[in-house]
Protein backbone atom coordinates (compact mmCIF):
# COMPACT_ATOMS: atom_id res chain seq x y z
CA UNK A 1 0.00 0.00 0.00
CA UNK A 2 1.44 2.96 -1.00
CA UNK A 3 1.33 6.18 1.83
CA UNK A 4 -1.24 9.04 0.92
CA UNK A 5 1.37 12.11 0.87
CA UNK A 6 -0.11 15.77 0.31
CA UNK A 7 1.58 18.02 -2.50
CA UNK A 8 3.43 19.82 0.20
CA UNK A 9 5.09 16.86 1.75
CA UNK A 10 6.01 15.78 -1.60
CA UNK A 11 7.46 19.25 -2.47
CA UNK A 12 9.48 18.58 0.82
CA UNK A 13 10.60 15.12 -0.35
CA UNK A 14 12.22 16.98 -3.75
CA UNK A 15 13.57 19.35 -1.87
CA UNK A 16 14.99 17.11 0.64
CA UNK A 17 16.68 14.72 -1.90
CA UNK A 18 18.20 17.87 -4.16
CA UNK A 19 20.27 18.63 -0.91
CA UNK A 20 21.13 15.38 0.08
CA UNK A 21 24.78 14.93 0.20
CA UNK A 22 25.61 11.88 -1.53
CA UNK A 23 29.35 10.88 -0.58
CA UNK A 24 30.62 10.43 2.82
CA UNK A 25 33.18 12.96 2.80
CA UNK A 26 30.04 15.69 1.97
CA UNK A 27 28.45 14.36 5.13
CA UNK A 28 28.96 16.70 8.21
CA UNK A 29 29.31 15.73 11.20
CA UNK A 30 28.58 11.95 13.00
CA UNK A 31 32.45 11.84 13.07
CA UNK A 32 32.30 8.54 14.69
CA UNK A 33 29.88 6.22 12.15
CA UNK A 34 32.00 8.13 9.54
CA UNK A 35 35.23 6.65 10.79
CA UNK A 36 33.86 3.58 11.03
CA UNK A 37 31.82 2.61 8.40
CA UNK A 38 35.03 4.17 6.73
CA UNK A 39 36.90 1.49 7.55
CA UNK A 40 34.15 -1.28 7.01
CA UNK A 41 33.55 -0.53 3.77
CA UNK A 42 37.19 -0.49 2.44
CA UNK A 43 38.13 -3.60 4.48
CA UNK A 44 34.31 -5.45 2.90
CA UNK A 45 35.40 -3.59 -0.70
CA UNK A 46 39.25 -5.42 -0.43
CA UNK A 47 37.39 -8.40 0.69
CA UNK A 48 35.56 -8.58 -2.58
CA UNK A 49 32.43 -8.93 0.13
CA UNK A 50 28.82 -6.98 0.68
CA UNK A 51 29.39 -5.10 3.82
CA UNK A 52 28.01 -6.24 7.19
CA UNK A 53 24.70 -5.11 7.93
CA UNK A 54 24.03 -1.80 9.20
CA UNK A 55 21.36 -0.65 11.63
CA UNK A 56 21.22 3.02 12.05
CA UNK A 57 18.69 4.41 15.03
CA UNK A 58 17.57 7.90 16.20
CA UNK A 59 15.61 10.90 16.26
CA UNK A 60 13.84 11.97 13.01
CA UNK A 61 15.67 13.99 10.46
CA UNK A 62 19.65 13.21 11.67
CA UNK A 63 20.21 11.85 8.51
CA UNK A 64 19.63 7.93 8.71
CA UNK A 65 18.09 7.90 4.98
CA UNK A 66 20.78 9.72 3.93
CA UNK A 67 23.59 7.86 5.06
CA UNK A 68 21.58 4.70 3.83
CA UNK A 69 21.78 6.00 0.19
CA UNK A 70 25.54 7.09 0.72
CA UNK A 71 26.22 3.90 1.83
CA UNK A 72 24.98 2.24 -1.28
CA UNK A 73 27.24 4.84 -3.17
CA UNK A 74 30.20 4.09 -2.00
CA UNK A 75 29.88 0.34 -1.92
CA UNK A 76 29.05 0.98 -5.71
CA UNK A 77 25.67 -1.03 -5.32
CA UNK A 78 22.18 -0.41 -6.07
CA UNK A 79 19.77 0.35 -3.29
CA UNK A 80 16.42 -1.05 -2.87
CA UNK A 81 14.03 0.67 -0.49
CA UNK A 82 10.97 -0.43 1.54
CA UNK A 83 9.76 0.44 4.48
CA UNK A 84 8.08 -1.46 8.25
CA UNK A 85 4.51 -0.29 7.48
CA UNK A 86 4.93 -1.60 3.83
CA UNK A 87 5.52 -4.94 4.43
CA UNK A 88 2.01 -6.44 5.44
CA UNK A 89 2.91 -9.93 3.98
CA UNK A 90 5.47 -12.39 3.95
CA UNK A 91 4.89 -12.02 0.16
CA UNK A 92 6.24 -8.36 0.31
CA UNK A 93 9.45 -9.35 1.75
CA UNK A 94 10.06 -12.20 -0.19
CA UNK A 95 9.14 -10.07 -2.96
CA UNK A 96 11.97 -7.20 -2.48
CA UNK A 97 14.58 -9.85 -1.50
CA UNK A 98 14.28 -11.87 -4.64
CA UNK A 99 15.51 -8.48 -6.86
CA UNK A 100 18.43 -8.25 -4.81
CA UNK A 101 21.85 -8.61 -6.82
CA UNK A 102 25.08 -9.01 -5.46
CA UNK A 103 26.21 -6.25 -3.42
CA UNK A 104 22.70 -4.43 -3.52
CA UNK A 105 21.54 -2.74 -0.33
CA UNK A 106 18.14 -3.07 0.86
CA UNK A 107 16.97 -0.34 3.00
CA UNK A 108 14.41 -0.93 5.55
CA UNK A 109 12.94 2.17 6.83
CA UNK A 110 11.22 1.84 10.07
CA UNK A 111 12.51 -1.46 10.82
CA UNK A 112 10.90 -1.54 14.16
CA UNK A 113 7.34 -1.59 12.19
CA UNK A 114 7.80 -5.10 10.48
CA UNK A 115 5.30 -7.61 11.76
CA UNK A 116 7.00 -10.29 13.83
CA UNK A 117 6.15 -13.17 12.12
CA UNK A 118 7.61 -11.64 8.80
CA UNK A 119 10.36 -10.86 10.80
CA UNK A 120 12.04 -14.46 10.65
CA UNK A 121 11.95 -14.35 7.45
CA UNK A 122 14.70 -11.74 7.31
CA UNK A 123 16.78 -13.83 9.99
CA UNK A 124 18.13 -16.92 7.25
CA UNK A 125 18.04 -13.76 5.20
CA UNK A 126 20.59 -11.84 6.13
CA UNK A 127 22.62 -14.66 8.83
CA UNK A 128 22.67 -17.05 5.31
CA UNK A 129 21.81 -15.34 2.59
CA UNK A 130 18.84 -17.57 2.13
CA UNK A 131 15.12 -16.94 1.33
CA UNK A 132 12.60 -19.67 3.28
CA UNK A 133 9.42 -19.60 1.87
CA UNK A 134 6.20 -21.70 1.93
CA UNK A 135 4.72 -22.41 -1.76
CA UNK A 136 1.47 -23.79 -2.33
CA UNK A 137 -1.52 -23.68 -0.32
CA UNK A 138 -2.60 -26.77 2.85
CA UNK A 139 -2.22 -30.31 1.72
CA UNK A 140 0.24 -29.09 -1.41
CA UNK A 141 2.09 -26.66 0.54
CA UNK A 142 6.19 -27.20 0.89
CA UNK A 143 8.74 -25.58 2.03
CA UNK A 144 11.48 -23.86 -0.40
CA UNK A 145 14.95 -22.09 0.05
CA UNK A 146 16.02 -20.04 -2.78
CA UNK A 147 19.59 -18.63 -2.36
CA UNK A 148 19.87 -14.80 -2.23
CA UNK A 149 23.20 -13.03 -3.64
CA UNK A 150 25.19 -11.63 -0.68
CA UNK A 151 23.24 -8.23 0.01
CA UNK A 152 23.86 -5.06 2.92
CA UNK A 153 20.62 -4.58 4.88
CA UNK A 154 20.40 -1.29 6.24
CA UNK A 155 18.03 -0.96 8.70
CA UNK A 156 16.79 3.02 10.17
CA UNK A 157 14.65 3.37 12.98
CA UNK A 158 13.62 5.86 15.62
CA UNK A 159 13.09 3.45 18.16
CA UNK A 160 15.54 0.95 18.19
CA UNK A 161 14.12 -0.39 21.70
CA UNK A 162 10.98 -1.82 19.94
CA UNK A 163 13.51 -4.38 17.98
CA UNK A 164 13.32 -7.44 19.02
CA UNK A 165 16.81 -8.90 20.22
CA UNK A 166 17.33 -11.72 17.72
CA UNK A 167 16.74 -9.26 14.84
CA UNK A 168 18.80 -6.22 16.29
CA UNK A 169 21.67 -9.33 16.82
CA UNK A 170 22.22 -9.94 13.37
CA UNK A 171 23.62 -6.89 12.38
CA UNK A 172 27.12 -6.33 12.41
CA UNK A 173 27.10 -2.76 12.64
CA UNK A 174 24.84 -0.25 14.74
CA UNK A 175 25.09 2.77 15.39
CA UNK A 176 23.02 5.72 17.03
CA UNK A 177 22.62 9.00 15.28
CA UNK A 178 23.46 11.72 17.86
CA UNK A 179 21.89 15.86 17.58
CA UNK A 180 24.24 18.21 15.26
CA UNK A 181 26.40 20.56 17.09
CA UNK A 182 25.72 23.67 16.26
CA UNK A 183 29.12 24.40 14.27
CA UNK A 184 28.36 21.14 12.28
CA UNK A 185 24.71 22.40 11.62
CA UNK A 186 26.20 25.97 10.69
CA UNK A 187 28.12 24.25 8.09
CA UNK A 188 24.83 22.01 7.01
CA UNK A 189 23.10 25.17 6.20
CA UNK A 190 26.04 27.05 4.69
CA UNK A 191 26.15 23.88 2.24
CA UNK A 192 22.48 23.59 1.34
CA UNK A 193 23.25 27.84 0.92
CA UNK A 194 25.89 26.90 -1.48
CA UNK A 195 23.73 23.29 -3.57
CA UNK A 196 20.93 25.91 -3.94
CA UNK A 197 23.11 28.98 -5.43
CA UNK A 198 21.14 31.13 -2.52
CA UNK A 199 24.22 32.88 -0.31
CA UNK A 200 23.51 33.32 2.80
CA UNK A 201 25.82 35.68 5.78
CA UNK A 202 27.57 33.75 8.02
CA UNK A 203 26.31 34.81 10.94
CA UNK A 204 22.76 34.35 9.87
CA UNK A 205 23.82 30.85 9.14
CA UNK A 206 25.04 30.43 12.82
CA UNK A 207 21.45 31.73 13.66
CA UNK A 208 19.75 29.39 12.09
CA UNK A 209 22.08 26.68 13.11
CA UNK A 210 21.15 27.40 16.72
CA UNK A 211 17.93 27.48 16.40
CA UNK A 212 17.58 23.75 14.81
CA UNK A 213 16.91 21.53 17.51
CA UNK A 214 20.26 19.96 16.25
CA UNK A 215 18.70 18.39 13.67
CA UNK A 216 19.75 19.11 9.58
CA UNK A 217 16.19 18.77 8.83
CA UNK A 218 15.02 21.35 10.67
CA UNK A 219 18.15 23.53 9.71
CA UNK A 220 17.44 22.98 5.83
CA UNK A 221 13.46 23.82 6.69
CA UNK A 222 14.08 27.20 8.68
CA UNK A 223 16.67 27.77 5.90
CA UNK A 224 14.07 27.58 2.93
CA UNK A 225 11.24 29.80 4.89
CA UNK A 226 13.95 32.12 5.89
CA UNK A 227 14.86 32.52 2.28
CA UNK A 228 11.48 33.00 1.05
CA UNK A 229 11.41 35.99 3.61
CA UNK A 230 14.59 37.75 2.44
CA UNK A 231 13.28 37.26 -0.85
CA UNK A 232 9.63 39.10 -0.59
CA UNK A 233 10.29 41.29 2.75
CA UNK A 234 14.35 42.38 1.93
CA UNK A 235 16.34 42.35 -1.53
CA UNK A 236 16.90 38.33 -1.32
CA UNK A 237 20.06 38.97 0.63
CA UNK A 238 19.67 36.33 4.08
CA UNK A 239 21.67 38.46 6.93
CA UNK A 240 21.62 38.13 10.22
CA UNK A 241 18.50 40.92 10.79
CA UNK A 242 16.44 39.19 8.18
CA UNK A 243 16.76 35.31 9.47
CA UNK A 244 15.68 36.51 13.18
CA UNK A 245 12.81 38.38 11.81
CA UNK A 246 12.13 35.60 10.04
CA UNK A 247 12.45 32.98 12.81
CA UNK A 248 10.60 35.03 15.22
CA UNK A 249 7.90 35.15 12.69
CA UNK A 250 8.25 31.49 12.51
CA UNK A 251 7.89 31.00 16.13
CA UNK A 252 10.99 29.48 16.73
CA UNK A 253 12.76 30.26 19.55
CA UNK A 254 15.88 30.86 20.80
CA UNK A 255 16.49 27.27 21.90
CA UNK A 256 14.97 26.17 18.54
CA UNK A 257 11.84 25.30 20.50
CA UNK A 258 8.02 25.49 18.80
CA UNK A 259 4.99 26.31 19.34
CA UNK A 260 4.30 21.95 20.73
CA UNK A 261 7.64 22.15 22.66
CA UNK A 262 5.95 24.89 24.59
CA UNK A 263 2.48 22.83 24.72
CA UNK A 264 4.23 20.16 26.20
CA UNK A 265 6.41 21.77 29.10
CA UNK A 266 3.28 24.05 29.49
CA UNK A 267 0.98 21.41 30.02
CA UNK A 268 3.54 19.36 32.42
CA UNK A 269 3.78 22.58 34.65
CA UNK A 270 -0.06 23.74 34.49
CA UNK A 271 -2.09 20.72 34.90
CA UNK A 272 0.03 18.13 36.11
CA UNK A 273 1.87 20.25 38.67
CA UNK A 274 5.63 19.77 37.30
CA UNK A 275 5.31 16.07 37.13
CA UNK A 276 5.68 13.47 37.17
CA UNK A 277 3.21 12.48 34.31
CA UNK A 278 2.46 9.11 32.34
CA UNK A 279 3.04 9.48 28.36
CA UNK A 280 0.00 8.74 27.65
CA UNK A 281 -1.99 10.87 30.04
CA UNK A 282 0.17 14.03 28.83
CA UNK A 283 -0.43 12.93 24.91
CA UNK A 284 -4.05 13.37 25.12
CA UNK A 285 -3.47 16.39 27.51
CA UNK A 286 -2.01 18.17 23.97
CA UNK A 287 -3.68 16.17 21.62
CA UNK A 288 -0.76 14.55 20.10
CA UNK A 289 -0.23 10.74 19.46
CA UNK A 290 2.32 9.52 22.64
CA UNK A 291 5.02 8.24 19.76
CA UNK A 292 5.26 11.31 18.42
CA UNK A 293 6.25 12.78 21.84
CA UNK A 294 8.59 9.78 22.12
CA UNK A 295 9.90 9.96 18.76
CA UNK A 296 9.95 13.79 17.80
CA UNK A 297 9.96 15.83 21.10
CA UNK A 298 10.85 13.95 23.88
CA UNK A 299 14.77 13.83 22.65
CA UNK A 300 15.31 17.08 22.31
CA UNK A 301 14.27 18.66 25.37
CA UNK A 302 16.12 15.94 27.31
CA UNK A 303 18.78 16.36 25.40
CA UNK A 304 18.77 19.71 26.67
CA UNK A 305 17.44 19.27 29.93
CA UNK A 306 14.16 20.88 29.73
CA UNK A 307 12.88 17.27 30.64
CA UNK A 308 13.80 14.84 32.78
CA UNK A 309 12.64 11.09 32.55
CA UNK A 310 11.84 9.26 35.92
CA UNK A 311 10.08 5.66 36.58
CA UNK A 312 7.17 7.45 37.42
CA UNK A 313 6.83 9.28 34.03
CA UNK A 314 7.89 12.52 32.78
CA UNK A 315 8.95 15.40 34.68
CA UNK A 316 9.72 18.93 33.76
CA UNK A 317 13.28 20.25 35.05
CA UNK A 318 14.34 23.72 37.01
CA UNK A 319 15.74 24.94 33.54
CA UNK A 320 12.16 24.83 32.45
CA UNK A 321 10.69 26.77 34.92
CA UNK A 322 13.07 29.12 34.46
CA UNK A 323 13.39 29.47 30.65
CA UNK A 324 9.35 29.71 30.85
CA UNK A 325 9.69 32.32 33.35
CA UNK A 326 6.51 30.02 35.87
CA UNK A 327 6.89 29.63 39.38
CA UNK A 328 6.58 26.81 40.94
CA UNK A 329 3.70 25.96 42.58
CA UNK A 330 3.41 24.68 46.46
CA UNK A 331 1.96 21.18 46.43
CA UNK A 332 -0.84 20.83 49.19
CA UNK A 333 -0.25 17.75 49.84
N1 LIG B 1 25.19 14.81 7.96
C1 LIG B 1 24.49 15.54 7.13
N2 LIG B 1 25.08 16.45 6.36
C2 LIG B 1 24.33 17.20 5.52
N3 LIG B 1 22.99 17.13 5.40
C3 LIG B 1 22.37 16.24 6.15
C4 LIG B 1 23.07 15.39 7.03
N4 LIG B 1 22.19 14.59 7.65
C5 LIG B 1 20.99 14.92 7.18
N5 LIG B 1 21.08 15.90 6.28
C6 LIG B 1 19.94 16.54 5.59
O1 LIG B 1 18.80 16.42 6.42
C7 LIG B 1 17.68 15.90 5.72
C8 LIG B 1 17.06 14.82 6.54
O2 LIG B 1 17.90 13.68 6.61
P1 LIG B 1 17.32 12.19 6.50
O3 LIG B 1 16.11 12.15 5.64
O4 LIG B 1 18.45 11.32 6.10
O5 LIG B 1 16.93 11.91 8.00
P2 LIG B 1 16.37 10.57 8.67
O6 LIG B 1 17.24 10.31 9.84
O7 LIG B 1 16.24 9.51 7.65
O8 LIG B 1 14.95 11.02 9.17
P3 LIG B 1 13.62 10.11 9.46
O9 LIG B 1 13.84 9.38 10.75
O10 LIG B 1 12.52 11.11 9.58
O11 LIG B 1 13.45 9.21 8.29
C9 LIG B 1 18.22 15.42 4.37
O12 LIG B 1 17.53 16.11 3.35
C10 LIG B 1 19.65 15.82 4.30
O13 LIG B 1 19.84 16.76 3.28
MG1 LIG C 1 14.51 8.66 6.81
Amino acid sequence: MGRLVSAEEMAEDTFETSIRPDSIDEYIGQAELKENLNIFMKAAKMRGEALDHVLLYGPPGLGKTTMAYIIANEMGGNIKTTSGPAIEKSGDLAAVLSTLEPGDILFIDEIHRIPRFIEEILYSAMEDFKLDIIVGTDASSRNITIDLPPFTLVGATTRAGDLTGPLRDRFGIVSKLNFYTEDELKQIVLRTSRVLKSPICEDAAGELAKRSRGTPRVANRLFKRVRDYALVMGDGNIDLSITKIALDKLKVDAYGLDATDYNLLNSIIEKFNGGPVGIDALASSIGEEASTIEDVYEPYLLQNGFLKRTSRGRMVTDKAYKYLKKGKQDTLF
